[in-house]
């Protein structure tokens, strides 16, 4: 079977999925495709802190009244270390901003409902996905759907697949410059059944290693422990995993860590990527296909939402005034903030986890960093505003 349409979505994660909403705002059709089932991109546990720049995004595209309503504004975080806690003010420090608390399957939950109110197309369960003639004008993406070959023609090819995805490795190896790095360590993340234990994020220091307690409702919080990234998810029992961290969460005051049920236990891996450019002929990737963060910063999926706004731009001027300034630039226009996410990330990263092989030396540089971020009003500042997001176009 042969389709046409504007612009081929390879992935129905955010990006993928804003982008086709945003394109149907401008009038340009796409076609979505996404190698999973609906279930399951809409319960895959991720993260979920959203810069202002996201919630306006989701609220342009009328999507913001269930966020509003379930998602929670956090003015602040605490860092903590020996034992202390170090409140960083968002609001005085960046003039009123703050961050949203809205878990990103939830995001993607708004996102494709709208989109298939709209009528879609977004087909799910696709295998096989092939694109072809991505140098060309005419790209096309060859994928199977309920045992049918279907073959889409586009204008445009917008990969949004994923880090694991497919549509990068059409960029031919000697068009591109990948920048990586891998960390000794991996987040243990769970969902516990309980009322949270802190109003904000607490991001932990401890010698037997980096600890957060996020959330993500009144009734079910989200934590994690930094862990070996080669462990095995089932050496960790319910009793081990409360037991570290309380352990590292220890604080002088009265503060307690509140405990319920573990629902759901993972072990992920943290890396730093880049892919140079974003951008091949008429491909063009977005989100997780062209950039890692580790989740230290909580940048991922606002690099991605960053990503589209200017990809969905840049194809509306294509369409309404045949301009490709935009498209050209595209690349390095979001590269410019990725790499500010990259190194905020990498930063953030560095100076909460213990190395396994770091040193005293080592130990003394990142307690003089931490010591600074939260007694210095610029250290703090600096944190501040990469934390609630850099404004759109920086
Ligand atoms: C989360 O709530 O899942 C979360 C929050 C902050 C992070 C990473 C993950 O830095």
């Amino acid at each position: 079977m042969n389709m046409r349409t504007r612009v081929g979505i390879i992935g129905a994660g955010p990006a993928g999925l804003l982008l086709s909403l945003l394109l149907a705002a401008d009038g340009i059709d796409s076609v979505v495709l996404e190698n999973r089932s609906r279930e399951e991109i809409e319960s895959t546990i991720r993260a979920g802190v959203l810069e202002q720049g996201t919630v306006d995004l989701m609220e342009e595209l009328g999507l913001g009244e269930r966020m509003q309503r379930e998602g929670a504004i956090h003015h602040g975080i605490e860092l903590r270390f020996d034992g202390e806690g170090h409140r960083i003010d968002f609001s005085t420090l960046t003039n009123g901003r703050g961050i949203t608390l809205y878990a990103q399957h939830e995001v993607v939950k708004d996102c494709v409902a709208e989109r298939l109110k709209q009528g879609g197309p977004i087909f799910f369960n696709v295998k096989d996905v092939h694109l072809y003639n991505v140098a060309s004008d005419q790209p096309s993406i060859q994928f199977v759907h309920e045992d049918e070959t279907i073959e889409l023609q586009c204008d445009f090819i917008a990969g949004c697949d994923g880090f694991h995805g497919v549509a990068r490795s059409s960029i031919p190896e000697a068009k591109q410059k990948i920048f990586t790095r891998s960390y000794p360590f991996g987040w243990l993340g769970i969902l516990m059944q309980a009322p949270p234990s802190s109003k904000e994020l607490i991001y932990a220091y401890h010698e037997r290693g980096f600890a957060l307690v996020s959330t993500r409702s009144p009734t079910l919080q989200r934590m994690y422990i930094q862990c070996d990234p080669l462990d095995a998810i089932e050496n960790w029992s319910d009793a081990m995993i409360l037991e570290e961290l309380q352990a590292r969460l220890e604080s002088k005051d009265n503060w307690q860590l509140k405990v319920g049920p573990v629902s759901q236990k993972s072990i992920l891996a943290m890396r730093s990527f880049v892919i140079e450019p974003m951008q091949y002929g008429r491909l063009f990737l977005a989100g997780d296909a062209a950039h890692i963060v580790p989740p230290t910063g909580a940048k991922g999926l606002n690099l991605a939402a960053n990503d589209i706004r200017h990809l969905a731009h840049a194809l509306t001027l294509y369409y309404k005034r045949n301009e490709t300034d935009l498209l050209e630039a595209y690349s390095k226009t979001c590269l410019r903030r990725v790499w500010r996410a990259e190194h905020f990330s990498w930063w953030m990263t560095s100076m909460l986890h213990r190395f396994p092989d770091d040193d005293a030396f080592q130990q003394r540089m990142q307690r003089a960093q931490l010591e600074y971020t939260v007694s210095s009003q610029a250290a703090s500042a600096s944190l501040a505003e990469n934390y609630v997001g850099l404004p759109f176009g920086w």
